[in-house]
């Protein structure tokens, strides 16, 4: 296992299930300090049981509402806090509502735009400030391939990523010259609770859903681990030319 990530300081949000978790694992392994960060306080505590015994002492987790701007401000805190200062953000937190547009309630349309869109803008401005201290700050949020590929029954959620894809683009340039990198993981078809609970239409048209999942493997979906690793490249020095752009995981969706 490499060890990129010795001495630097990382909060993941959404770190208690699925790729994030399998982020905070993977960078975890690779040496970082690590506040695994999480509205669903259970995740957070399979996520410290997913962790090796010996990389437990770098790990801190903390219970965080991405949508309460109280609770980020007093969470990024406590976060800089535990670590001293921070190096790395990865913005893991999200969810996906699906439903015939026509049908979909306001509030669900405001529910997803609020943590998945909303809540990457509150985490990323609290934790900007530690972010620009060191010149080496990066930030690493989650679009997905419905930002770029059509997807039906899915409008929110798609609006909500390429929100984040625009809002990463902004401070990727507003911030280059503080040193601070910020780069779109585009995953696709990972094997998740997200994608697990995907509540679709009953009598949602499958022949308009083709892209999903991927070709890689018959088309079988990707696991958290395999976003991980490109998550691990971009937020390490092997990433350091990166910025302002997209990286896909996603089993050749797309292509
Ligand atoms: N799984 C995929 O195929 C896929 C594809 C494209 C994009 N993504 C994105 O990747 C990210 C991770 O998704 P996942 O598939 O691992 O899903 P997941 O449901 O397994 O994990 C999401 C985590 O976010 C947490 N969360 C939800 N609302 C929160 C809030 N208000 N505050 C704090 N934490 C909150 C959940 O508790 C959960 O632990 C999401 O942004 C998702 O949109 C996933």
């Amino acid at each position: 296992m490499l060890s990129r990530f010795e001495g630097r300081r990382v909060l993941v949000t959404g770190a208690g299930s699925g790729i994030a978790q399998g982020v905070a694992l993977r960078l975890l392994a690779e040496g970082a300090q690590l506040v695994a960060a999480d509205v669903n306080e259970a995740g957070l505590q399979s996520t410290v049981e997913a962790t090796p015994a010996d990389q437990r002492d770098r790990l801190h987790t903390l219970r965080l509402d991405v949508a309460d701007p109280a609770s980020v401000t007093a969470t990024v805190a406590a976060a800089v806090e535990f670590l001293g200062g921070l190096d790395v953000l990865v913005n893991g937190a999200g969810i996906m509502r699906a439903g015939h547009t026509h049908e979909l309630p306001l509030e669900t349309w405001t529910q997803v735009i609020t943590v998945n869109l909303t809540g990457t803008f509150l985490v990323t401005q609290a934790a900007i400030p530690h972010l620009i201290e060191h010149q080496r700050g990066v930030v690493v949020n989650f679009s997905s391939t419905s930002a770029f590929g059509s997807v039906p029954y899915m409008a929110a959620y798609a609006a909500s990523k390429a929100g984040v894809n625009a809002f990463t683009h902004a401070i990727a340039l507003e911030y280059v010259k503080k040193g601070l990198r910020a780069v779109n993981i585009v995953p696709g078809g990972i094997a998740t609770g997200l994608t697990s609970g995907l509540d679709l239409p009953a009598d949602a048209d499958w022949s308009l859903i083709a892209r999903l999942p991927g070709w890689i493997e018959g088309g079988a979906l990707g696991k958290p681990e395999d976003v991980a690793g490109a998550v691990a490249m971009v937020a390490s020095d092997d990433g350091r030319y990166m910025t302002g752009t997209e990286l896909r995981v996603d089993g050749g969706a797309l292509m």
